[in-house]
Parts: structure tokens; C-alpha cells; sequence
């Protein structure tokens, strides 16, 4: 379709995404936390256990369970959002801890729960993108047992211009605008979350997904430099 060249209300490129920042260790009495920040998009994570399960009947004597809460903070939005948990909510928390449940090894873990907190702050889209890169740091901090770590963003459309990270702004294009958030295990070459809000081409789609899926691996390794940093840290103490 021939238009109008569509330039990005903030001037990055299709594929830049917004800036980006992890921190360690945010929240001290859980047993593994984590920030991540992407420009206005915050999201905290918070891990406990491994604990024992409760109620017992949902104990699998083979492997563990992660779960995880994922909530939009009531001033995190520009219309209050109500605290009590909305639909969207739950439905986050399940695409969440799906997406993570392949980084960790769960057999390690029979009977036991680890439980995965996402508290968004400050959302402005990409919110359970970020929750899960902010988690995947969390879960290493706990010193959980993993495969691997994880990385999260959204690609999609606005108009016809493929792009990765959208913004609330160009979420909400006039024209109409494709978003899909996904997650990838670079490792394991593995995508565990995939969800597609929007119209595309399956051309544009293979595209969309190719640029996200880079991205993803460079925001592994920025967890893993964060990582390492933590131990170079503690080596020298
Ligand atoms: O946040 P994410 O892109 O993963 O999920 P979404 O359901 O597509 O929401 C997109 C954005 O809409 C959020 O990040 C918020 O900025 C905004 N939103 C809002 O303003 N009020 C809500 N109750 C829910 C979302």
C-alpha cells in the first residue's frame, strides 16, 4: 500500500526500542526481585520461595509450579485504574508465568511453588513484556535453578511501518495499529509467549517476529551483564 512515510511520534527507528534499565535486588525481603524499566513502562518483580504448596492437593509429586500475580497499579495509568484484580489482570498472570515456566528447571522443585509478584507502577504499554524481562532477572536473584533467562517485547505494526516496542500513543493509532508481545528463550530457541492484538500479513508477521526475537537476545545478555556484575560485586567484598 503506497502512503505517506509513518515516522514514530518519539523519532526512533522501526526496530529501536525505548531506553532501557535493570536493577537487582529492589525488594529486600523477597528471596530474588528485580526492576526493569523501558522508557515509561515500569514493572517490579518479586520471587518467593521455592515454599511448599498449599492447598496440597495441587502438589505434583514430579515437579514444582510457578505462579505468578501480575498487577497494574491503580495510579500507573492516566484513568485510575480500580484495584480490585480485573480480567486482564489474571489473564497477565497466567500469560506471564507460562512464558517463564520453560526458563526454570521445575523437576528440581516436586511439591513446591515458586511464586513470581508483578507490580506495574508506571505503564505506558509493554507492561507484561517488561514484567516478564523484570521476572526472569527476579527468579535468577532467588537463586532459583534455571535453563535460562528470559526476554520480552512487543513488536507489531502502526499503519504499515513494522515496529518493536510500541507506546501507548502508537497503540492507539488512529489507523490502527498491530501489537504482539512476545517472549523468547534464546537458548532453548524456544518462544513461550505470543499473543497477536491487530490485524497483519503473515509477511509483516514473519518480519515483526524476526526483529523481536533479536531483541530478545540482547535483552538477555543485558540481564546477564547485570548478573555478572552482581558477582563481580560480591568476589571483591
Ligand atoms: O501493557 P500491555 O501492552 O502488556 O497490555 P495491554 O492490555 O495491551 O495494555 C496496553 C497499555 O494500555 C498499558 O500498558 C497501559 O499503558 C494502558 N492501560 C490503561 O491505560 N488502563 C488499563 N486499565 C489497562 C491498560
Amino acid at each position: 500500500m503506497a502512503g505517506k512515510k509513518i515516522k514514530r511520534p518519539d523519532g526512533r527507528k522501526p526496530d529501536e526500542i525505548r531506553e532501557i534499565s535493570y536493577e537487582l535486588g529492589v525488594i529486600k525481603n523477597a528471596d530474588g526481585s528485580a526492576k526493569f524499566k523501558i522508557g515509561n513502562t515500569e514493572a517490579i518483580a518479586a520471587v518467593y520461595g521455592p515454599r511448599e504448596l498449599h492447598p496440597r492437593f495441587l502438589q505434583d509429586p514430579n515437579k514444582g509450579m510457578l505462579r505468578c500475580k501480575y498487577n497494574l497499579m491503580s495510579f500507573s495509568v492516566s484513568e485510575r485504574k480500580r484495584p480490585a484484580p480485573t480480567r486482564r489482570d489474571t489473564e497477565l498472570s497466567l500469560v506471564i508465568a507460562n512464558a517463564l515456566s520453560q526458563c526454570v528447571f521445575l523437576e528440581k522443585y516436586p511439591k513446591l511453588v515458586i511464586d513470581v509478584f508483578v507490580e506495574v507502577p508506571q505503564a505506558d504499554a509493554g507492561t507484561r513484556c517488561a514484567g516478564i524481562c523484570a521476572a526472569s532477572l527476579a527468579l535468577a536473584d532467588a537463586g532459583i535453578e534455571m535453563k535460562e533467562l528470559a526476554g520480552s517485547i512487543s513488536a507489531g505494526a502502526i499503519g504499515d511501518l513494522i515496529v518493536l516496542d510500541l507506546t501507548k500513543e502508537e497503540e492507539d493509532w488512529p489507523k490502527g495499529a498491530t501489537d504482539i508481545p512476545i517472549t523468547y528463550l534464546p537458548r532453548q530457541k524456544l518462544i513461550t509467549g505470543l499473543q497477536l492484538d491487530g490485524d497483519i500479513s503473515f509477511a509483516d508477521f514473519k518480519k515483526a517476529l524476526k526483529m523481536a526475537m533479536e531483541k530478545c537476545k540482547d535483552l538477555v545478555k543485558k540481564q546477564e551483564e547485570v548478573l555478572k556484575a552482581r558477582y563481580k560485586g560480591s568476589d571483591e567484598e
